[in-house]
């Protein structure tokens, strides 16, 4: 059974990632800037982590999966031929009572401001920011930040297949910013007007896409549930029809139980030949594959798994959070995998004495080559263990008066609290044990 939706949660998750420098409201200090958020110390090393979990999983460990780093701002002809010129929209309505504007489709017909339920009638909103490139205003001037970075992996398709030795089925994968001009950004950092995916297109025969459609959708779910998101808050949801984008012939949802309930995590996609079909229409680029064995040219279909890299980082805070209880104390926990964690290894001598301190940034050097660090003296080790547990460092490395003469250490689990004596000289090679990616 489902447990039930915790609404707790979600602000007990958006106040540590606040007071433990994870997530900031943007431009804070002239009260906050529409939904933007900023990553603070630990954000920034766990959203790199996140990202750094994905291309290791998408790109590095595979032969088929080349990368791309494609431009931000993209002329007008890119979004005309994508289609996101005409169908990027949203139906927005105004309230009659008090005048906010909604998603029509995210209300239920009641004003959330007011719960007024007379409306003006839709209309489409697009969603994409423009703006101007370059000193001249005007219509040749027009650039668009993109909404996605999908059409980065289109327009160099052809780039790709003859510069990477690539041929279907293969695949281009990207991670960077996009932007939406969301109507209604909202929970956090899940809808934001500026976000950070991790997409990938896979390139393949179109007589294989069903094949790889469904092999992408369980790849992804293995994902999540490799990197600690338990199977008991993630399912899949296959679109209707009548729900596809315009671009999609099937897409499949990877869906997390949020505080709010269940809700996208990830968009597996069918694209079809759509994407390759309409820019080679409108560029006048041959974007086809000639297989010479088969003696065929074809234009490959593509199957898309689009992550939100933000999305994703606060799908695992969400997951990861638990209070517990250590010998009588309450202690707030994030259970993170060690590959998302801010920190892996926390060194904390016993004492501010200098001998202890000397010998612990001996050990903190010997250690940051491999882990990322954290190096505390301050308060009691209580309290330390309980800050380290709090952010989710997985291991501690405790320094004391004992280490100076038997040259070992005290390492602490963070789930299990167990501890345990490990002399310096093999810590690295314990810790590593401990911490060694598959
Ligand atoms: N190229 C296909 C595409 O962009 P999407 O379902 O619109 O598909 C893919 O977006 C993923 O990007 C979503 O599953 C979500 O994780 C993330 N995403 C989309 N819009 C977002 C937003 N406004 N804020 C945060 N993440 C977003």
């Amino acid at each position: 059974m489902t447990p039930e939706p915790d609404t707790d949660l979600l602000d007990k998750v958006i106040n540590l990632a606040k007071r433990r420098g994870f997530i900031f409201a943007s431009a804070e200090i002239y009260g906050g800037f529409r939904s933007t958020y900023d990553y603070g110390p630990l954000g920034v090393n766990m959203l790199r982590n996140v990202k750094q979990a994905w291309w290791r999983s998408m790109v590095q460990l595979r032969d088929d999966v080349v990368g791309l780093d494609a431009a931000i701002l993209g002329p007008p002809a890119v979004w005309a031929a994508s289609g996101h010129l005409a169908t990027f929209t949203d139906p927005l309505v105004d309230c009659r009572q008090c005048h906010e504007r909604w998603r029509e489709d995210k209300i239920d017909g009641v004003c959330p401001n007011c719960g007024g339920t007379e409306f003006t009638e839709a209309r489409a909103f697009n969603l994409m920011f423009k703006t101007q490139a370059g000193p001249v205003e005007g219509e040749g001037a027009t650039a668009y930040l993109r909404p996605e970075t999908a059409q980065g992996m289109f327009t160099n398709f052809l780039n790709v297949l003859t510069t990477s030795r690539r041929r279907p089925p293969f695949g281009i994968a990207q991670v960077g910013k996009s932007f939406r001009n969301e109507i209604t950004p909202q929970n956090f950092v899940f809808r934001t007007r500026e976000f950070e995916q991790m997409e990938m297109e896979f390139f393949v025969a179109p007589d294989e896409a069903d094949t790889w459609y469904r092999y992408w959708i369980q790849n992804r779910y293995e994902w999540y549930v490799d990197l600690g998101i338990g199977a008991d808050r993630l399912r899949l949801h296959e679109h209707a029809q009548q729900d596809l984008s315009h671009y999609s012939r099937g897409t499949t949802d990877i869906e997390f139980r949020y505080p709010w309930g269940w809700d996208e995590l990830e968009g597996v996609a069918n694209r079809g030949d759509y994407d390759l079909t309409q820019h080679a229409h409108a560029s006048g680029a041959a974007l086809e594959y000639f297989d010479a064995q088969a003696g065929v040219r074809y234009t490959p279909y593509v199957i898309e798994p689009a992550a939100g890299a933000t999305r994703a980082m606060m799908a695992f805070l969400l997951a990861a959070y638990a209070e517990d209880e250590v010998e009588g104390d309450q202690r707030t926990v994030l259970r993170l995998d060690w590959r998302l964690s801010p920190y892996q290894v926390a060194v904390l001598p016993l004492s501010k004495k200098p001998e202890l301190e000397g010998v612990s940034r001996e050990i903190l050097s010997a250690l940051r080559p491999w882990f990322m660090c954290d190096f505390d003296v301050t308060q009691s080790i209580g309290r330390r263990y309980r800050r380290q547990d709090e952010i989710g460092t997985p291991y501690c490395v405790t320094v004391d008066f004992a280490s100076l003469d038997d040259r070992a250490v005290t390492v602490r689990d963070r789930d299990t609290t167990s501890q345990v004596r490990v002399p310096i000289g093999e810590l690295v090679e314990e810790l590593r044990r401990r911490m060694s990616p598959t």
